[in-house]
């Protein structure tokens, strides 16, 4: 954008982030059937569909957004982020649309599928000289030497999503229900990252009334489910979550757990194993975390049959499957991590078949 006044150049900036996308087009509402989950509509709200092929999309724009609307991005701002995943193609994809620099602090081992994912969008990247846990400081030091700005997801992306004007994710969900013969679900299931997205639909069920409620699913290893469950704000792990994109080491400041109903905890092996079953059975190529969170629809399914009720259970999943052939769907990955997911399986094909689920109730 050529010199002109920087508040011309702000609201330029946030035209252009509004009108990315297929005119907003809400991403699809699949319909998942399951012959044990008779009398309960299975929907799952696709949201590798959107532009940069993840859920975070929706959070990178209404960050950009913030930081504009805040003078923190301007004509000239170098933007950095400290992660090589889909935060940092997004990221990519908004700064090229502003035409910014925009550098991404990438940990050891990210994969060269996802760095070629970021130049594509028109981002560069940098190897991080700290380990994983450190990135995120290494990177606010390089951005402040460089006098840029630091798109810090995990301290802003929750606020920046409260303060986004257009609709919502669950804005999208409760318009597409509509027309169902259920408008209104059991329950919304999602993974939790940097919690923006579980605090965003949780925000919108007490804003709106809905009697819908909100269960997040965990992996191994992430602090949420302690922290939930013992009500400790501050419960840490320190150890990495082997599910891309959900769960961590830490309370991340974006995990309202005030908002959240239930948190279900998943094994490692069982999001392997439902996210074959969806491949393999569904026809849904999604990735590890969506694994994690057809888990926990299995789980309520099985609390919704065991009560009597109906009833409807919508699912977020957030990325695609693209670039686990050597981690998640490699069996000698599996292994060297002493994950099998072979009784999982059992157990979910049992599920499918009779109903039967080992802790509904
Ligand atoms: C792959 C993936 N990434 C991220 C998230 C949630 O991210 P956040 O908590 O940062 O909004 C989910 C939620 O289900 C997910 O499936």
């Amino acid at each position: 954008m050529s010199a002109v006044h920087p508040h011309a150049w702000a609201a330029e900036a946030i035209r252009r982030i509004r009108a990315d996308g297929p005119g907003l087009a809400p991403t699809p509402l699949k319909a998942l059937t399951m012959p044990a989950a008779e009398g309960v509509d299975i929907r799952l709200k696709d949201e590798s569909a959107l532009p940069s092929g993840s859920m975070k999309y929706r959070l990178v724009r209404a960050m950009f957004c913030h930081a504009v609307t805040s003078g923190e991005i301007t004509a000239d701002t170098r933007v950095f982020a400290a992660t090589g995943g889909p935060v940092a193609v997004a990221a990519a994809r908004f700064a090229q649309l502003l035409e910014l620099p925009f550098t991404a602090v990438v940990p050891a081992k990210t994969p060269q599928e996802q760095l070629d994912r970021i130049v594509r969008e028109g981002g560069r990247w940098q190897p991080a000289e700290q380990p994983p846990a450190a990135v995120q400081e290494e990177t606010r030091a390089v951005a402040a030497r460089s006098g840029g700005y630091f798109l810090d997801h995990f301290a802003d992306a929750e606020r920046a999503a409260a303060a986004w004007d257009g609709p919502s994710v669950a804005d999208e969900i409760f318009a597409q229900l509509r027309s169902e013969r259920r408008p209104a679900p059991e329950w919304i299931v999602t993974g939790a990252g940097t919690g923006a997205t579980s605090a965003t639909i949780g925000r919108h069920l007490r804003r709106h009334g809905r009697p819908t409620r909100l269960a997040v699913v965990d992996p191994e290893n992430s602090a949420y489910f302690p922290a939930w469950a013992s009500g400790c704000a501050d419960y840490a792990t320190g150890m990495p979550s082997r599910i891309p994109g959900i769960g961590r080491p830490r309370v991340e400041p974006g995990f309202l757990p005030g908002v959240i109903d239930l948190v279900i905890p998943v094994p490692d092996a069982a999001s392997v194993a439902a996210m074959r079953w969806l491949h393999d059975v569904a026809g849904i190529e999604a990735g590890p975390a969506a694994g994690t969170t057809l888990w926990g629809v299995c789980h309520l399914v099985a609390r919704m049959r065991a009560a009597g009720s109906g009833g409807s259970v919508v699912a977020l999943i957030g990325d695609s499957a693209e670039g686990y052939r050597n981690t998640h769907l490699s069996a000698e990955w599996l292994r060297a991590r002493d994950l099998d997911p072979a009784p999982y399986e059992a157990e979910l094909d049992r599920f499918v078949r009779t109903g039967d689920w080992p802790t509904a109730g």
